[in-house]
């Protein structure tokens, strides 16, 4: 029916960039994203009356995005020139034509578009060779510019590199290279660098990537002086199986994976250039908080259990209890010493979920005051059932 509309408005239509690259490439696609030959938001809103749902303008980029179900959201763009004024004259808008849109996009994969319109219905439009390089799992630039024009996408080219298992091909990885030699990152503000590397990060396995990051020296870019070295990778490779026995546990619990990754990356470096990389990354004062001091707070309680194993159950759930998945998981990664990681997986399967069964209405049944004795009473409950005894709530009651 988008399609319709676009007849019906006269329009040309198009769905572009990483879903047409993603149905090529028989991968899940999920945004939808449209080029509209002329006036995007007076199609959105054309769409959106049609469909009754919720759209969403931004007249200053010509783009919209159609609310179609909480699931389904579709972004339109208008392809167009900028506004020339000429003096005297009335501002000129010209329609540039679909091929000018996906010119100025990154990497040729990118740029590839199918017709939405009824005539021409499912014609793939490929100006740039994005189909042979496809095929040939190469990621190349359109141009020689690009990433002098946006340093953002040589991480953009590592993490599609990387999802894809494409290669870069060598007049691309030269013109990163170049790139990289001439201050590109200079200029960059934090906040674009950390919306990459927090990407990169939540990818299904990002070490390949973090590799050819490393490669291309991108970590001096982050930090002069953050090395990641082969022990490194060695607490990525674990924290890569500690995320991987995590969810598939559970499927449905959602976390910040990308912090656990990075956080191994601070692991070595001193409090100081651990600050100075979340000044430089822009990172906001409750997450700042959570990578500096929380973190180190897990490390030396994480060097508690270590050095007092094996602690009791009771230990171990005080130990933990405060600390959410991210910090659980990191302090897994963490450990060289399997019994210690064993544990913490229990804490985290098992224990946590140790509550008494009374609450604080049967302690007033038998004549406790409320206040602090109640914590006491309940948490001695816990306790001894963290050990094992009190398996019904009678017992708990004696
Ligand atoms: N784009 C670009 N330069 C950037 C970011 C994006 O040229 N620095 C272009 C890309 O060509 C892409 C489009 O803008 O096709 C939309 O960007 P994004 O949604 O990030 O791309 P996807 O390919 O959908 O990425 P992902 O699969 O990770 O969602």
């Amino acid at each position: 029916s988008i399609g319709a509309a676009g007849d019906e408005l006269g329009l040309n239509l198009y769905v572009v960039g990483g879903f047409v690259r993603d149905l090529l490439l028989q991968r899940t696609v999920d945004d939808i994203d449209i080029v509209v030959e002329g006036d995007g938001i007076a199609f959105a809103r054309y769409v959106a009356e049609k469909l009754n749902c919720r759209v969403n303008t931004h007249k200053k980029f010509g783009t919209a995005v159609v609310i179609v179900s909480e699931q389904i959201k579709v972004d339109v763009a208008s392809a167009r020139l900028e506004y020339y004024d000429f003096p005297a004259a009335l501002p000129i808008v010209e329609k540039s034509s679909i091929k000018r849109d996906l010119a100025r996009r990154d990497f040729t994969i990118n740029t590839l578009a199918l017709s939405l319109n009824a005539d021409t219905f499912g014609t793939l439009i490929d100006y740039f060779g994005a189909t042979r390089d496809l095929k040939d799992k190469t990621i190349r630039t359109i141009h020689n510019l690009s990433f002098v024009e946006d340093p953002t996408r040589i991480f953009r080219a590592i993490k599609f590199a990387n999802r894809f298992g494409f290669d870069i091909g060598k007049v691309t990885a030269n013109l990163i290279r170049n790139a990289i030699k001439v201050d590109c990152f200079k200029n960059l503000s934090g906040l674009r660098v950390l919306s990459e590397l927090k990407q990169i990060f939540s990818e299904e396995d990002p070490i390949p990537a973090i590799r050819s990051m490393t490669d291309y020296g991108l970590e001096k870019v982050i930090h002069p002086r953050l090395e990641i070295t082969p022990a490194t990778y060695q607490i990525l490779e674990s924290a890569n199986k500690t995320l991987t026995w995590h969810d598939l546990l559970y499927v449905q619990e959602t976390y910040p994976r990308w912090a656990v990754y990075f956080m191994v990356l601070l692991h070595r470096c001193t409090f100081k250039v651990s600050e100075q990389i979340c000044d430089r990354l822009m990172i906001p004062v409750g997450e700042r908080q959570l990578l500096l001091e929380t973190r180190y707070k897990a490390e030396n309680r994480l060097g508690f259990i270590e050095s007092n194993h094996p602690v009791s159950r009771q230990k171990l759930y005080w130990a933990l209890i405060n600390f959410n998945t991210v910090f659980v998981l990191y302090m897994m990664a963490l450990t060289k010493n399997e019994a210690v990681r064993r544990d913490i997986s229990n804490f985290y399967t098992q224990f946590r979920h140790v509550t008494p069964k009374i609450r604080g209405k049967d302690l007033i049944r038998i004549g406790v005051t409320p206040g602090p004795a109640f914590t006491k009473i309940l948490n001695e409950v816990r306790n001894a059932k963290l050990d094992g005894h009190l398996d019904t709530r009678e017992k708990e009651m004696d």
